[in-house]
């Protein structure tokens, strides 16, 4: 028989490295807001990430380089509220700790405090180790992410692949293994190729989640508005759609403004009821004593 889900135990760093040593697959989304965080913990998921992603798919921004912390905050504590069994983790947002390591020590500490978060996730490789380890070293779970690093694509020259020439295949796994020894508890490898990014996951004790990496990683991460369609502006070949929420809630929207159009919603299961003897002695009482306020000579029809 299968332990209910409030019966089971939240997921923890420790608890997801133990997935990857018995070889079993991690799974996470990202999630935003109190509804998605809910479907996410039905759905028994490992980890719910906050990712910096909701710049593009929940407020409209054309990139993740303008979300803020205050943002990433608001989205975070609705994601908490949802008290899910998965771990939470909060994604840096730029700028929140690339400026230096009391920025990262700061804003980390935000999530952990503020926003109900159990952990926070950054981009970049060996060039963090120095900020993995301070935050670790203050007790705050990290989560790297190498190869494609949205906050970095005007370096990048968009959004590519990473990691496909045997000298950027190195540096890849080079970074992984600065990020595994500064601290980090897990890492998403991004837009990696698969066998490159099989490779890296089998050098790492930590997990390492893949998104657009293959088969070969210990777990995978989408974001929530791919899985379950909720957005069709752009479609990665990684992402696997799973529902159509967005021609949906269309259809369903649809179906209302036609139904208020031609007045055949609300019905009288939609309303509420006044007891008849009430509704009488209210029309009595408006004919023998009319509001003030009313215009007394044009005729009411009660
Ligand atoms: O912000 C995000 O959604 C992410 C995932 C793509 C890993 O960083």
């Amino acid at each position: 028989m299968s332990t209910p889900l409030a019966a089971r135990p939240r997921v923890t760093p420790p608890s997801l490295r133990a997935k990857k040593a018995r070889g079993e697959p991690v799974t996470m989304v990202t999630a935003y807001d109190y509804p998605s965080a809910l479907a996410a913990d039905r759905a028994d998921l490992d980890a719910i990430l906050v990712g910096d992603s909701l710049g593009m798919v929940v407020l409209g921004y054309d990139d993740t380089l303008r979300v803020t912390m205050e943002e990433m905050l608001h989205h975070a504590r609705a994601v908490a509220r949802a008290r899910p069994r998965a771990l939470l983790v909060g994604d840096m947002p730029f700028l929140s700790y690339q400026t230096s390591v009391v920025d990262a020590m700061r804003n980390a500490g935000r999530f952990l405090a503020d926003g109900g978060m159990d952990a926070v996730k950054l981009e970049g490789g060996a060039e963090r180790a120095a900020t993995v380890h301070a935050l670790v070293d203050a007790g705050i779970p990290v989560m790297g992410h190498i190869g494609l690093t949205p906050q970095s694509i005007r370096a990048l020259g968009g959004y590519r692949a990473q990691g496909g020439t045997a000298a950027a295949a190195r540096r890849l796994l080079e970074d992984a293994l600065s990020l595994e020894e500064a601290g980090c508890f897990a890492t998403v490898l991004e837009a990696v190729p698969d066998r490159v990014a099989a490779l890296i996951t089998k050098s790492l004790s930590i997990p390492a989640i893949g998104i657009g990496a293959g088969a070969g990683c210990d777990g995978q991460v989408l974001v929530f508005h791919d899985v379950v369609g909720l957005q069709d502006s752009l479609a990665p070949r990684f992402v696997k759609r799973y529902a159509g929420l967005l021609e949906e809630a269309q259809r369903a929207l649809e179906a209302y403004g036609r139904d208020v159009a031609e007045r055949r919603f609300p019905g009288p299961e939609h309303a509420y009821a006044i007891p008849d003897e009430e509704w009488d002695r209210f029309r009595r009482d408006l004919e023998a004593d009319p509001p003030v306020r009313l215009p007394r000579k044009a005729p009411v029809a009660w």
